[in-house]
């Protein structure tokens, strides 16, 4: 089978994405599947090989030519996170030409993306979040109002973005304007929550042969304020896995997490985040192209469950197929 694994993208996070992409390509079984990267930026979408060299896409049928012969794709490995690899925009397009895809279907991708429309999707199920404000570009900024509304300190976030590109912790009113301005840079749109002061885990939940299956969860301890990028990507955190949680906390996270998972009819691989407040998670939000490097929570978890990453991305591209 020829499998495009696509990484890259046009967001802030295309570097982290062909970490993850990369990964993929070194532990796909060669026996089974010819891998092929493709790599996707606004200016070209092109196959990478071997020696790094680059060949044009056609993207009228995603296919690609190689020495004369023109390669077409039983299966898209989807490595890339935001935009257009975790917002819907890749995903609709495989589905119109009928291209089977590792990741959920375009309309759960840009639903799971957008924190303010996951929140407000969830809300009426009863699962706890924090409480927020939304602005969208151009609205009048009334930061009484804000405050009022979340407290302080506060999350401003990119109500699109991945990876904390965006996301600033407020302490005081004066700061709202910079944060704001920040996280702009990102989206459209931002997210401003209430801090929720508790125990941060990350759970991974995938579908594994044909079961939903809630992997291990990790535990979340940053160096750095909260689990910004450097805390994320540059060693400045601690990820413990299994989490050190209750065994209370441990039942009400898987439970919620698969509750989601199966509510929102996602596919694939998710990983949602979580804060405790007591015995309670409250959700922050979900990933639907979770990071696959090696720095990555999701190989951790999966891991720590038994599964090997050869055996992780076998398994994505199974399920695809089925
Ligand atoms: N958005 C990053 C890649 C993650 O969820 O792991
Ligand atoms: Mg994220």
């Amino acid at each position: 089978k020829n499998i495009a694994i696509i990484m890259g993208g046009y967001s802030s996070e295309h570097n982290i994405s062909i970490k993850s992409g990369n990964v993929v390509h070194k532990y796909l079984d060669r026996d089974k599947y010819n891998a092929y990267r493709i790599v996707i930026t606004r200016d070209k979408w092109y196959y990478l090989d071997g020696s790094n060299r680059e060949h044009p896409m056609e993207k009228s049928d995603f296919s690609i030519g190689v020495d004369g012969k023109k390669i077409q794709f039983d299966c898209v490995f989807n490595a890339i996170h935001g935009t257009p690899g975790e917002d819907g925009l890749m995903q609709a397009y495989f589905e119109l030409l009928g291209i089977p895809q590792t990741s959920c279907n375009h309309y759960e991708a840009a639903l799971t993306f957008n924190k303010r429309d996951l929140l407000s999707t969830l809300k009426p199920y009863g699962v706890p979040c924090a409480t927020s404000y939304f602005l969208n570009k151009g609205q009048t900024i009334n930061e009484e109002a804000i405050v009022e509304k979340v407290g302080l300190p506060c999350f401003v976030k990119a109500n699109r973005a991945g990876s904390s590109y965006g996301v600033s912790k407020v302490y005081d009113k004066k700061e709202l304007g910079k944060a704001v301005e920040d996280a702009f840079k990102e989206d459209t749109q931002i997210i401003i929550e209430s801090f929720l002061d508790g125990t941060e885990v990350s759970v991974g939940v995938i579908t594994y042969k044909s079961e939903v299956t809630v992997l291990p969860a990790t535990e979340i301890i940053s160096e750095n304020d909260f689990f910004d990028f450097e805390a994320k990507y540059m060693g400045k955190s601690k990820e413990i896995t299994p989490a050190r949680i209750s065994e209370k906390q441990e039942t009400n996270v898987k439970q919620l997490a698969e509750f989601i998972y199966k509510a929102l009819g996602l596919k694939g691989y998710t990983r949602s985040e979580f804060i405790f407040i007591g015995d309670e998670p409250h959700l922050l939000e979900i990933n639907t192209t979770p990071g696959l490097t090696e720095e990555s929570l999701l190989p951790q978890q999966a891991k720590t469950a038994g599964i090997s990453l050869e055996e992780l991305f076998d398994s994505a591209i199974v399920e695809a197929l089925r």
